[in-house]
């Protein structure tokens, strides 16, 4: 059998995905769209090979067992079902990114054993059926399939709860300056706050605004209008944070570095800069910025001294790709 290698970049959300309608099939709650982040990448091979007894992973340099072997053995199960083959794989991955350095890794990660997966097979499988099963692995995952800026629909059924592109990586000049305030490992995986959402009071609230956040934020996006793109996108982040917090057992991702960082915007927003935040399960701050103003946005990161770990600066990225077969 064959081998291939693909790289997919991570995503940033502007519109959140939390909770699910489905958690076995990963069918969301509500609609979500985001940037694939140029640069902060997993490349991974996969190896079809009749004569293994079982999946092998090699993570960053490390051959893995326990959960993420379990999680990586699930998702090589749902593709063999697809893709109707039997035989096991010996499977390579790295990121370019510190793993645990507070920048989601599962979306490209699984993006990219999707993709490697299926081109080292002879099928022929078209890009919205990729995206639909990367996020069997990780919901995410399904958004950093498709090039630029995407959009994630909900769907009913597996086969109809796809990711799209709606415009491409170089429509429009938006950058991520993500202010790393903690290194940590997350307390509190997505997957077990995803099945949480339900029990906030928030959660029906926010789930029922969220395709009106979604259409001003896409039209904010189409039409290069930070202002608007700005207060949606703020908006939706503390929403999920407010879902979260109130979630039976509560989940507080925040940390005070986080929110001195989110103070930071919103005053270099009122002087002018381009800038808004957004966080995803963890304490770190995505400062989105255009990127004329990435300069001062740096600059002034740098003032809040040792609340910042680091600094990763990622424009809007393309989306998975293949980059090596060999037959
Ligand atoms: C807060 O895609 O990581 O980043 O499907 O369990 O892997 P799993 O969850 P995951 O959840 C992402 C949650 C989020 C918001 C988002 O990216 O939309």
């Amino acid at each position: 059998m064959a081998v291939a290698t693909a790289h997919a970049n991570s995503n940033i959300a502007f519109i959140k995905y939390w909770g699910n309608s489905d958690n076995h099939l990963r069918l969301p709650s509500n609609p979500s769209i985001s940037m694939n982040l140029n640069g902060l990448f997993t490349k991974t091979t996969v190896r079809w090979d009749e004569s293994l007894a079982s999946d092998v992973l090699t993570l960053n340099h490390m051959v893995a067992s326990g959960e993420a072997l379990n999680r990586v053995s699930k998702h090589m199960d749902s593709l063999r079902n697809h893709l109707k083959l039997t035989s096991f794989a010996e499977i390579t991955s790295e990121n370019n990114f510190p793993t645990g350095a507070g920048i989601a890794s599962s979306a490209s990660a699984f993006a990219a054993l999707t993709v490697a997966a299926v081109a080292a097979t002879d099928q022929i499988v078209s890009e919205r059926t990729l995206t639909t099963l990367a996020r069997l692995g990780s919901g995410s995952a399904s958004r950093s399939v498709p090039d630029g800026f995407v959009e994630w629909y909900t769907g009913e059924t597996h086969e109809a709860s796809y990711a799209e592109s709606f415009a491409p990586s170089d429509y429009w000049s938006l950058v991520d300056v993500i202010a790393i305030v903690s290194d940590e490992h997350k307390a509190v995986v997505s997957k077990v706050g995803h099945t949480s959402a339900n029990t906030s009071d928030l959660q029906q609230a926010r789930v029922a605004g969220a395709r009106e956040r979604l259409a001003i934020c896409k039209q904010a996006i189409i039409d290069q209008d930070f202002a608007t793109f700005a207060e949606v996108v703020e908006r939706d982040s503390n929403l999920m944070h407010a879902v979260m917090m109130t979630s039976k057992p509560p989940l507080f991702y925040w940390k005070p570095a986080s929110l001195a960082v989110m103070e930071l915007v919103t005053k270099l927003r009122l002087d002018g800069v381009n800038v808004c935040y957004t966080l995803d399960a963890g304490p770190n701050v995505h400062c989105l910025c255009l990127a004329k103003d990435v300069g001062a946005v740096q600059n002034a990161l740098q003032t809040l001294g040792g609340a910042i770990v680091d600094i990763r600066t990622a424009a809007t990225g393309l989306g998975a790709s293949v980059i090596d077969t060999n037959p």
